[in-house]
């Protein structure tokens, strides 16, 4: 059994973030949402993961590598455009020949990994196997229609009026029976191959797919708070670990982590927390569900409930709560004459002031 992980995609759901870097590589408790999968495909016992990649293809390929750092195989193809789900499974034909596959789209998190799913569907090996979770607005995702046993009669790709709150999550499992379907289908209104409809044209010719309801699964919706929330429940279920430096005058509480490298000084860290390597925290408090990336500097400041990306530097301005910040930022207090708001803010950022 094969993997195809699709890691193309604009990401406009989540600038100004994605304005300057892929949506998978979005850190998650600092480690990039695209890792967890692969390393949930690795678990599950799978090796050979063909890539497909769009424009940023670069910085892709410059995180994952071969993929041997998770003891994968990785073959990057190439996407020229995002022309759909269904159009990646065509160009990976060759690759992934007659065998069975997962396609695991990289920006979704899913909870739990996918070992278990990935066994039932080996054990029964139906012709296609779909996950569904309950959204509460399925008009972002592709949505099932189920019968009374629990059979899918019916896939609508993005409906204007769901028949169901049942959305598509993005991991499928195929048989090679899925490469007749996406051969078979057309462009959709937003002029892109879906799988959705390969999916549909299988349930149309009789195959047998099946579905599985899954909770504890996340994909960016252009909402911070859903960021927010997918990094809480990943920092909720870690250990305690300090590998860097904390002074005396230090306070560490509960699943803190502090990597190695990152310094500590006259603060107080509440976890469950992470501090990436690299990073100094000085006369400040971090608080409960805060990952701060690598090599960022955090000075006579409180930070809770955010997630910093690395290389960003909070001086000097008091408490952030609830914040998503980018890499390369700088958060600082303005002179005190004139007293007014100073900004330098990309495209479709979002500030919210008390003052
Ligand atoms: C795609 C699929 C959709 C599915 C979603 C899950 O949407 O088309 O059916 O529910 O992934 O992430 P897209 O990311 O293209 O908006």
């Amino acid at each position: 059994m094969k993997a195809l992980v699709l890691s193309g995609g604009a990401g406009t759901r989540l600038r100004p973030i994605t304005h300057t870097s892929a949506k998978q590589l979005v850190p998650v408790a600092n480690k990039a949402v695209l890792f967890y999968g692969l390393e949930s495909i690795a678990e599950a016992g799978i090796t050979d993961v063909g890539m497909i990649v769009g424009d940023t293809a670069a910085e892709i390929e410059e995180a994952v590598g071969d993929g041997s750092q998770f003891g994968l195989k990785i073959t990057y193809i190439p996407q020229e455009r995002p022309l759909g789900l269904a159009h990646a499974v065509l160009i990976a034909r060759d690759y992934l020949g007659d065998d069975d596959f997962v396609m695991y789209l990289g920006d979704n998190f899913i909870v739990g990994g996918i070992t278990d799913l990935v066994d039932e569907f080996r054990g029964n090996r139906p012709d296609a196997q779909i996950l569904l979770t309950r959204v509460a607005d399925p008009r972002a995702f592709g949505v099932a229609e189920l019968d009374p046993s629990g059979q899918v009669i019916g896939l609508e790709e993005k409906p204007d009026r769901p028949k169901s709150d049942l959305a598509l999550v993005g991991v499928y499992l195929f048989t090679p029976l899925i490469h007749e379907a996406v051969r078979a289908i057309e462009p959709s209104w937003r002029g892109e191959l879906e799988i959705t409809h390969a999916i549909q044209h299988l349930i149309d010719s009789r195959a047998d797919v099946r579905s599985t309801v899954i909770t504890g699964y996340w994909k960016d919706t252009g909402n911070v708070g859903d960021m927010l929330e997918v990094n809480r429940m990943v920092l909720e279920g870690m250990d305690r670990r300090i590998d860097g430096d904390v002074d005396t005058a230090s306070e560490t509480i509960g699943r803190v982590v502090v990597e190695e490298g990152a310094r500590i000084v006259n603060s107080r860290i509440v976890g469950p927390a992470v501090i990436g390597s690299g990073t100094v925290i000085t006369n400040s408090y971090v608080g409960p569900f805060t990952s701060i990336a690598e090599n960022c500097r955090i000075t006579d400041s409180e930070v809770e409930f955010s997630i910093v990306l690395r290389d960003s530097s909070i001086q000097g301005v008091g408490r952030i709560e609830a914040s998503l910040i980018g890499r390369h930022v700088e958060v600082t207090p303005a002179p005190s004459v004139p007293s007014a708001h100073r900004f330098v803010l990309g495209d479709h950022s979002k500030v919210q002031i008390t003052s």
